[in-house]
C-alpha cells in the first residue's frame, strides 16, 4: 500500500471480528452475495473460532494484484525494472520520487493504481532534465500526454520518413502521439519538465503477449496520421452527441494548449451548473474529458467499468468510492466502513474500480476542475465491445438513473448521509453549501430532464 511516499487518507482496512444486530445480518447477507459472485472472500470460523470477514476493499486489492501478477503487462513492467507506486490513488504526483527508466532515458515512476491493474490502462510520470530529451520511441499502444510542468517540444515522424513534425508544449498541454509513430520529447527550458502519461499498453500487451511486437512493428497507421501540417495544433471543432439535455460536447482536437484554462461547455448531468467537454485525439479510443463544477457543489454518484483516471487540476475535495453491490445507500445500510474516501487537490490522481460508485466533492474555495483520461470514443471504440452507446447517442448509462436501467444516482435518491457529510466538510473549510434544495426533492431529476 502506498509503496512509495504518499499514502492517501482512505477508510481503515476492514477485518470485522464483531458485528451485531441488524447490521451484522445485513453485512453477512451482502458479503455472501459477494462471495457467490466471486468478488469478495468470506472467511468464517477463522482460527480462534471468531467470524472474520474481509472487506470488499481488501478483497478487491488482493485479487486484482494477483491477476496483474499473472499478466504479460505485469511481467513486462517487472522486466523494465522501473520504480512503481501502488495504491488506490496518488495524493500528489509531483511529489513522487522517480528513478531511472532506461527505455525512456529519464527518471520515471509507474502509477499502479489498483483500478488500472484491472488491465485496460497504465500510467507513469516522467521527468526530462533541463535541456535534455527523452529517447525516441514508438509503440502499438495509444498514449495521452499531460504536461504537469515545464516547456518543450515534441518531434513526431512516421517510420522511414525524414520529415519531422514539431510542436511546442507547456504546463497543461495535452496531446497524443498518433498510434505507432516515432516521437521524441525535448525540454527546452532551464527547469525540469514533468509529464504524466496514460496508455493502453496493458490491453495491447495482454492481447498480443509479445513486447517485441509492441515496440518493433514498422506499420504506419496512415488513416490516423498522414503528415497533415496542422495536425498538432489546437482545433476548435466541437459537436454534440445528441439533441437531448444529456448531450455531451465533444471536442475534436489533436492538441489542447492548456487544460487549466480550456473553455468548457455547459453540462448539467452530474453536477448542477457544471461544465464538461469530452476531447478526442489522434483517432484514438483513449480519449478524455475536462470537467468543472462550482464552489460548494458535488457530483452525482455513478459507476462503470474500470477505465478512467482523473487528475485534479484546481481546488480540492474528496472522492467517495464503494462497490455498487452494496447499493446506493452505503451509510444507511451499515456499510460506512466499506466506503473508500480519497482526498484530492491539484496533482492528485485517482481511478474508480470497475463497478464501484464514485462521487466527486468540491470542498475548496474555487471551482473544481479535473481532467479524465479514459476510453469511450464516439469515433473509435477500440477494443471495447460495441454497445447501445455507440449506436444510440441518447443512451449513455452513466447519465441515466439506476431506476431507468442506468448507473447514476440522482440527488433525490442518494444516501442522506452523503449530503450531511458534505455539509460538515464545507463547514470545516468555511465554504457555503451551494447545492440547490430542490435537487433533493422527489421528481427533481425527472423535471430537469423533461423537454422544455
Ligand atoms: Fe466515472
Amino acid at each position: 500500500m502506498g509503496a512509495q511516499t504518499n499514502v492517501p487518507r482512505t477508510a481503515d482496512p476492514l477485518v470485522r471480528t464483531q458485528a451485531n444486530g441488524a447490521n451484522r445480518r445485513d453485512r453477512l447477507s451482502a458479503l455472501t452475495r459477494f462471495a457467490r459472485s466471486g468478488s469478495l472472500a468470506v472467511r468464517a470460523n477463522a482460527p480462534g473460532n471468531e467470524e472474520k470477514w474481509m472487506s470488499a476493499k481488501d478483497s478487491y486489492v488482493r485479487t486484482i494484484k494477483a491477476a496483474f501478477e499473472r499478466s504479460t503487462f505485469g511481467d513486462w513492467q517487472k522486466e523494465e525494472d522501473v520504480r512503481v507506486y501502488e495504491d488506490f490513488a496518488v495524493e500528489d504526483v509531483l511529489a513522487l520520487d522517480l528513478a531511472p527508466w532506461p527505455r525512456l532515458g529519464a527518471n520515471a515512476c509507474f502509477l499502479n493504481l489498483y483500478p488500472l491493474m484491472e488491465g485496460v490502462r497504465s500510467m507513469y510520470v516522467a521527468e526530462i532534465p533541463p535541456g535534455k530529451a527523452l529517447e525516441p520511441e514508438r509503440h502499438l499502444y495509444e498514449k495521452l500526454v499531460f504536461i504537469l510542468e515545464g516547456q518543450g517540444t515534441t518531434e513526431v515522424w512516421q517510420e522511414g520518413e525524414s520529415q519531422k513534425h514539431v510542436f511546442e508544449w507547456g504546463r497543461g498541454t495535452v496531446f497524443a502521439p498518433p498510434l505507432n509513430t516515432w516521437h521524441r520529447m525535448y525540454n527546452l527550458s532551464s527547469k525540469p519538465a514533468k509529464l504524466l502519461c496514460a496508455t493502453s499498453a496493458p490491453q495491447m500487451m495482454n492481447g498480443f503477449r509479445d513486447a517485441d511486437f509492441i515496440f518493433n512493428c514498422p506499420f504506419s497507421f496512415r488513416g490516423r496520421f498522414n503528415g497533415e501540417e496542422s495536425f498538432f495544433t489546437q482545433h476548435n471543432e466541437r459537436f454534440l452527441t445528441s439533441a437531448l439535455q444529456s448531450a455531451l460536447s465533444v471536442w475534436e482536437t489533436n492538441l489542447i494548449n492548456d487544460a487549466f484554462t480550456a473553455e468548457l461547455d455547459a453540462d448539467l448531468t452530474k453536477a448542477e451548473a457544471g461544465g464538461l467537454t469530452v476531447f478526442e485525439m489522434a483517432g484514438n479510443a483513449l480519449v478524455g474529458h475536462i470537467s468543472e463544477w462550482p464552489v460548494g457543489r458535488y457530483h452525482k454518484a455513478h459507476f462503470h467499468r474500470a477505465d478512467a483516471v482523473l487528475l485534479g487540476l484546481r481546488s480540492e475535495g474528496y472522492v467517495l468510492l464503494w462497490p455498487s453491490e452494496l447499493g446506493g445507500h452505503p451509510y444507511e445500510n451499515g456499510y460506512s466502513d466499506e466506503v473508500v474516501e480519497v482526498r484530492w487537490g491539484f496533482g492528485s490522481i485517482y481511478a474508480p474500480p470497475g463497478g464501484w460508485y464514485h462521487q466527486h466533492f468540491n470542498t475548496g474555495k474555487e471551482p473544481a476542475r479535473h481532467i479524465a483520461m479514459r476510453s469511450g470514443s464516439r469515433i473509435g471504440p477500440g477494443f471495447s465491445p460495441l454497445s447501445r452507446e455507440h449506436g444510440d447517442p441518447n443512451w449513455i448509462p452513466t447519465l441515466a438513473s439506476v431506476s431507468q436501467g442506468g448507473t447514476l444516482i440522482n440527488f433525490e435518491d442518494e444516501d442522506p448521509e452523503i449530503r450531511r457529510r458534505y455539509q460538515e466538510a464545507l463547514k470545516l473549510n468555511r465554504v457555503k453549501c451551494q447545492m440547490p434544495e430542490a435537487s433533493y426533492e422527489r421528481g427533481a431529476a425527472k423535471a430537469w430532464n423533461a423537454p422544455r
